[in-house]
């Protein structure tokens, strides 16, 4: 990553979370340049319903979607927070230079990488457009932002990046955000909603063992980046989902008894057979939820945009 703080912090988030119990790993680290490939792998899966059905909602929906961010006059600034590839936002960033809005897109997420494809491609697809990436994490970036006090926000928060939050945290990270924006600044949400289980578990458990890569290339990012020693035909990828919660949690279990040595941290960490470490939670949503999330952040919900077959919403906000 070329940042000395993040390689640091990368070191020390790891550590602690393989050496809590029960473990874990943050998921914001699957994606170095591996991660990022395998993810775009990802959302073209028959399985991985979730980014076709926020593609249709874009393309069915976006001039309601497009209409409600310009209706205020003067510029604005488009912050999309976790942006990956834009794959899904450039629908609405062309319908937007075509209405000739005024506005900066400010693509934020913590892989370089990624974000110099999207300004690369967004360079020759939309050489008019003016971006402002920010490279860093959503509470880096949240800072930055407060910076820009006064000027009107739209934030796009797409692709279901919030469900990577429990229930508790993702209520803390929208009171937080709230708190940079200003009255009359807007919030649209991609959310996944609760539906058919089988759905669900399928598209994080997809036949060609796509999803189950990107999970163990978390491993083999470790190994590289702090010379630790996992074995990758040691573990399994397991995903399981609770219809109550609504998490979708994915799981790498330790397939025996062993340790695992970290040479560039003179570490050992043990594992029993069978130990799990929690590796992502990708949150599913009842709209009535999503609707109370709203209030107790002082936003109102000004619309639900959703697909044909109500797999996914993406709810649009605004700050009171
Ligand atoms: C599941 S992908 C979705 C990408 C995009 N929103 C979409 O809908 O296609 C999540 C993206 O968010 C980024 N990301 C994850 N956690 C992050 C964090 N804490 N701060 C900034 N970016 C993050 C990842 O690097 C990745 O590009």
């Amino acid at each position: 990553m070329g940042n000395t703080f993040l390689e640091n912090t990368f070191a020390q988030d790891i550590l602690k979370g393989l050496s809590s119990y029960p473990k874990y790993l943050p998921s914001k680290y699957f994606y170095d340049a591996k991660g990022d490939a395998l993810f775009q792998k990802i959302m073209q899966l028959p399985e991985y319903y979730l980014t076709k059905a926020e593609f249709e909602i874009f393309e069915r929906q976006k001039e309601n979607i497009v209409n409600a961010f310009s209706s205020r006059t003067g510029k604005f600034h488009l912050i999309e927070l976790g942006a990956g590839d834009g794959y899904k936002t450039k629908v609405l960033l062309e319908h937007l230079l075509g209405k000739q809005s005024n506005f900066e897109y400010v693509p934020v997420d913590i892989s370089g990488n990624v974000l110099n494809l999207l300004q690369n491609d967004l360079k020759t697809s939309m050489p008019n457009l003016e971006v402002s990436p920010i490279v860093g994490d959503y509470f880096y970036a949240l800072e930055k932002i407060s910076e820009q006090d006064h000027d009107r926000k739209v934030v796009l928060f797409l692709g279901s990046n919030i469900g990577n939050f429990n229930q508790k945290n993702a209520n803390g990270f929208i009171k937080h955000l709230s708190q940079e924006l200003n009255e009359g600044d807007l919030l649209l949400t991609g959310v996944d909603l609760k539906k058919n289980p089988k759905v669900i578990l399928s598209a994080y458990n997809d036949a060609s063992g796509v999803t189950k890569a990107f999970n163990f290339n978390l491993l083999d990012r470790i190994n590289k980046e702090l010379g630790a020693n996992f074995i990758l035909d040691n573990y399994m990828h397991h995903p399981t989902y609770d219809p109550q919660s609504g998490e979708c949690r994915s799981y790498l279990l330790s397939l025996k008894k062993q340790e695992v040595h970290f040479a560039d941290l003179e570490t050992t960490i043990e594992f029993e057979a069978y130990e799990s470490i929690h590796t992502e939670i990708s949150k599913k949503y009842a709209l009535r939820e999503l609707q109370d999330m709203a209030k107790g952040a002082g936003f109102t919900v000004i619309e639900n945009f959703i697909d044909s077959k109500g797999y996914f919403v993406d709810t649009l906000w605004e700050k009171l």
